[in-house]
């Protein structure tokens, strides 16, 4: 019988967390990673302010919001993600996040091909993939930081919109007296 492939890990207990330093974001990001043949998955803690710049990546990348709340911009448009969001960013899309909460912001992100072509993420991610599979796994894809002059005012209109769309209606308000 060949070798017990390495398929399963305690992602609490046995992967540990390491932190990275995304280009130009004023906070870092906690995370977890484990990658396959064609997948990379990490589990990952964001805290408050913090904002990376525009990237892309020849990855298609899905995140499922656990705690907390995270703005992420897809080129022209912006989404408010909160506790229980799934959010998809296709291949190539320019896209950024930012999280405007008062507390971290803990997400699983899925991305295929594997997002550990980036050398940033590769160092802490631990392989579940036997000798073989290895061996043949595609070649994990990169974080590009690209420019967007459209950012601020992406920003701007995309958080006015939710804000807007959360105001509840005044009505009912009792007339004032005389
Ligand atoms: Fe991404």
């Amino acid at each position: 019988m060949s070798e017990k492939p390495p398929y399963r890990f305690s992602f609490e207990n046995e992967v540990k967390p390491y932190r990275v330093q995304p280009p130009k974001s004023p906070k870092d990001i906690f995370l977890r990673m484990v990658e396959g043949t064609d997948i990379s998955i990490m589990l990952a803690s964001r805290d408050a302010g913090y904002h990376t710049a525009p990237h892309v990546h020849d990855a298609e990348q899905f995140n499922y919001i656990i705690e907390g709340e995270l703005w992420i911009f897809v080129e022209e448009h912006g989404y408010r993600c909160v506790k229980g969001d799934i959010m998809r960013v296709p291949r190539n899309k320019i896209h950024w996040a930012w999280n405007r909460g008062s507390g971290p912001c803990v997400m699983l992100e899925a991305h295929t091909p594997p997002l550990t072509g980036d050398p940033m993420l590769k160092t802490g991610a631990i392989s579940m993939m036997t000798e073989e599979e290895e061996a043949e796994a595609l070649d994990g894809t990169v974080n590009i930081q690209v420019e967007y002059p459209k950012l601020a005012e992406v920003e701007e209109r995309a958080i006015r919109e939710v804000e807007e769309a959360n105001r509840l209606p005044v009505k009912n308000l009792a007339p004032a007296d005389g």
